[in-house]
């Protein structure tokens, strides 16, 4: 569905990025084309589909990352498809307007978007919340208060139902290139058959291929479909997350489990990345950089990999193989990843250093999970990411930690170490970020009141 309408395609090729489909093929110019890379936010539409019980979910989302094959069976809108009960403008569009939130204007259908999620999801209307929701709209022009005013004003506005998306059951491929299998059976097999084709979780990083480089991949299989890999589970014991489960759908559960995570995952990529990205797609990419790993070594997860001969589980520390590498064969998909839960004693905390705070990738992430007993450290696991080819565990740091305290912690950290210089930071940089990191860790166990309040500023 397009705009309350049912769209049937052909002729078009399914690695077409919705925002070219939309201002090529549809000619609804309204929705912009900034970066192509998922950072200015002024391609922003809104997809709408079924969430938990009953209700509509919906999510802003950077059109110009995203394949036309991935939002097949989803219900797409952009600026042109708000109106109000009236058929004027929407409220959204004339909150924008009175609050004179626009200048140029090349931002604001981008902004209005996003805005117009956030009234449909009943949010507060509170600075933070607001400049979460717009961290991934950029402006260059107008200035974010008035943005922010308009914001205000439609929090927690209620929207019109959204139109009945019928929900498609059966596998699909588009093009001969594009599968879209249904059940893992399906997927499994189509991995043995294809083991050349890219996986394709949300598309937060293989769609700059087919928007910002222009060379979409020949082949792609499209797991967000297959119920195993978008299955949330949990208990006392763990949390075991799908592998195509959004950091949307993950977060309340993930922050409920591990509260640290609150404002590290608020800071990863931005809402529009977030109902689309996965978990899965930031281990499957096994960049050195990615936010994930490093707080999942420290939590001691696993990956379960799947294929036509059978699963196996592997801890996520063996699943790095080098720059880039993975332990996962042609034949295998990440099935899922599983966490324990915190045991009474135990503490989480996790750190992000970018060079920008929104919508930037770490420079440095590091994760820590703790057992104190009697005010001294009786167990410690720390993951840290930028510091090597692949995110990986510290366990220089953990032995220190445990034996001698945070100063001889810090002056293990080269042995764990050797990063490199590059344009995010200086391998010395980098060292002594980590070093900071560690001091962190030091007051948050000693003075955690003073320094949730210094964190929170
Ligand atoms: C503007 C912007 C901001 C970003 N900010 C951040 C940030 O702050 N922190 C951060 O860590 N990342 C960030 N990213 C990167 C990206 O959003 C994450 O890495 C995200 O988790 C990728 O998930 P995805 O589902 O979109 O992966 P996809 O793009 O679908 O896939 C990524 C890779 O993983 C592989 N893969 C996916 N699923 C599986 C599977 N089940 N089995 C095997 N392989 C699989 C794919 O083949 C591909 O190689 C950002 C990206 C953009 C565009
Ligand atoms: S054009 Fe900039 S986020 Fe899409
Ligand atoms: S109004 Fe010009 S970029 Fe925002």
């Amino acid at each position: 569905m397009l705009n309350d309408d049912p769209v049937g395609l052909s002729g078009v090729s399914p690695m077409t990025t919705l925002l070219d489909w939309l201002r090529e093929h549809r000619g609804l110019k309204g929705t912009k084309e900034g970066c192509a890379e998922g950072d200015c936010g002024a391609c922003t539409v809104v997809l709408e589909r079924d969430g938990p019980n009953g209700q509509v979910r919906r999510e802003a989302v950077n059109a110009c990352i995203a394949m036309l094959g991935q939002v097949d069976g989803l219900s797409v809108r952009t600026v042109e498809g708000l109106r109000g009960t009236d058929g004027s403008a929407h409220s959204v569009q004339i909150a924008m307007a009175e609050a004179d939130a626009t200048q140029c204007g090349f931002c604001t259908p981008g902004f209005v978007m996003s805005a117009y999620a956030f009234s449909a999801g009943g949010e507060t209307a509170d600075a933070d919340t607001i400049h979460e929701a717009l961290a991934g709209n950029l402006c260059r022009c107008t200035g974010y208060r008035p943005i922010v005013d308009a914001m205000t004003k439609v929090a927690g506005l209620a929207v019109e139902p959204a139109p009945s998306v019928p929900a498609r059951t059966a596998s699909a491929v588009f093009d001969g290139a594009f599968f879209a299998p249904r059940s893992l059976d399906e997927l499994l097999k189509l991995r043995k058959a294809h083991p050349e084709a890219m996986l394709l979780a949300g598309g937060t990083d293989l769609g700059l291929l087919a928007g910002h480089r222009r060379q979409p991949p020949k082949e792609i299989i499209h797991l967000a479909h297959v119920p195993e890999l978008a299955a949330i589970a949990s208990d006392k014991e763990s949390i075991t997350l799908g592998a195509a489960v959004t950091y949307a759908q993950a977060m309340p559960l993930l922050v409920a489990a591990y509260p640290a995570l609150r404002p590290y995952l608020s800071r990863l990529g931005s809402r529009q990345i977030r109902n689309l990205g996965t978990i899965g797609g930031n281990v499957g990419n096994a960049s050195p950089i990615g936010d994930m790993p490093p707080v999942l070594l420290a939590l001691e997860a696993t990956v379960t990999l799947a294929s036509v001969r059978g699963t196996r589980e592997l801890p996520l520390e063996d699943f790095f193989t080098g720059y880039r590498e993975t332990a996962l064969a042609p034949d295998e998909v990440i099935l899922s990843l599983s966490m324990p839960c915190l045991r009474p004693g135990e503490v989480f905390f996790c750190d992000k250093v970018s060079k920008r705070r929104d919508q930037d990738i770490s420079t440095v992430a590091a994760g820590y999970r703790l057992r104190i007993e009697d005010g001294r450290i009786a167990d410690v696991r720390v993951g840290i990411g930028g510091m090597a080819a692949t995110p990986r565990r510290a366990t220089h740091v953990e032995k220190a930690l445990l034996k001698e305290g945070f100063a001889a912690a810090a002056a293990a950290i080269p042995k764990d170490f050797q990063p490199i210089d590059d344009w995010r930071g200086s391998a010395a940089y980098r060292l002594q970020v980590a070093a900071n990191l560690l001091r962190r860790l030091e007051l948050r166990i000693a003075q955690p009141a003073r320094v949730l309040e210094v964190e929170a500023l």
